[in-house]
């Protein structure tokens, strides 16, 4: 799968890349504002072992987004089971030299067109920390509507905080 956008490109994940992975993640800024299973620091090892997911899950599309020819950043859909199966959540990082660019709600915008026209989903959806705005704009920019606030739902970095859900469904 490649998806050529205007600053940057989509396409799957290569052994090659674990370098430059382990280099773009290894970013307390990017681990505070994602799960815990992120790992901090974020090693080779775990580079690694997250592109040989993205081969093996059959319910994750998890694209490299390259700039300059090398990963950089990660654009993802994970779908869910059961009645959930129609649905997916979105996962988002880039690496910070390339923030403030665009590159993310371009990437963002072209999986999200993926998901709903490729693999008939119908609903996307992500949860974001209460002091991440950065990711809640970029949402927003992306066509992203906030449906609730989830009070008190997680705890990250030592603090309790809220998370607000954001969707977009294949009618918005
Ligand atoms: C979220 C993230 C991908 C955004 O990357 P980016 O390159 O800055 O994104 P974009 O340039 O496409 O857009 C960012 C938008 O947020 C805005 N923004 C950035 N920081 C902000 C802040 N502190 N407060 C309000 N808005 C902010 C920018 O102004 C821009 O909006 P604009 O185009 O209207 O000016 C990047 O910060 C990141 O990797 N963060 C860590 C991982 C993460 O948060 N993932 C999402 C988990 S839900």
């Amino acid at each position: 799968m490649v998806f050529s956008l205007s600053k940057a490109r989509l396409r799957s994940w290569q052994m090659s890349d674990t370098e430059s992975l382990a280099r773009y993640a290894n970013n307390r800024k990017i681990w505070r504002n994602v799960r815990d299973r992120f790992p901090h620091p974020y090693t080779l090892a775990d580079a690694e072992a997250y592109i040989s997911t993205t081969q093996s899950d059959e319910l994750l599309i998890s694209l490299a987004i390259e700039v300059g020819g090398e990963a950089v950043g990660c654009v993802s859909l994970k779908r869910g089971q059961d009645v959930a199966r129609l649905s997916a959540e979105i996962g988002f990082w880039l690496g910070e030299p390339f923030w403030g660019r665009g590159i993310i709600t371009e990437a963002m915008e072209r999986l999200v067109e993926e998901g709903f026209d490729a693999h008939g989903l119908q609903r996307i959806y992500a949860y974001v920390f209460e002091w991440n705005l950065a990711s809640s704009r970029t949402l927003v920019k992306a066509g992203f509507v906030q449906e609730g606030c989830l009070r008190r739902s997680a705890i990250k970095d030592g603090q309790i905080i809220d998370q607000y859900l954001f969707a977009r469904i294949t009618q918005d």
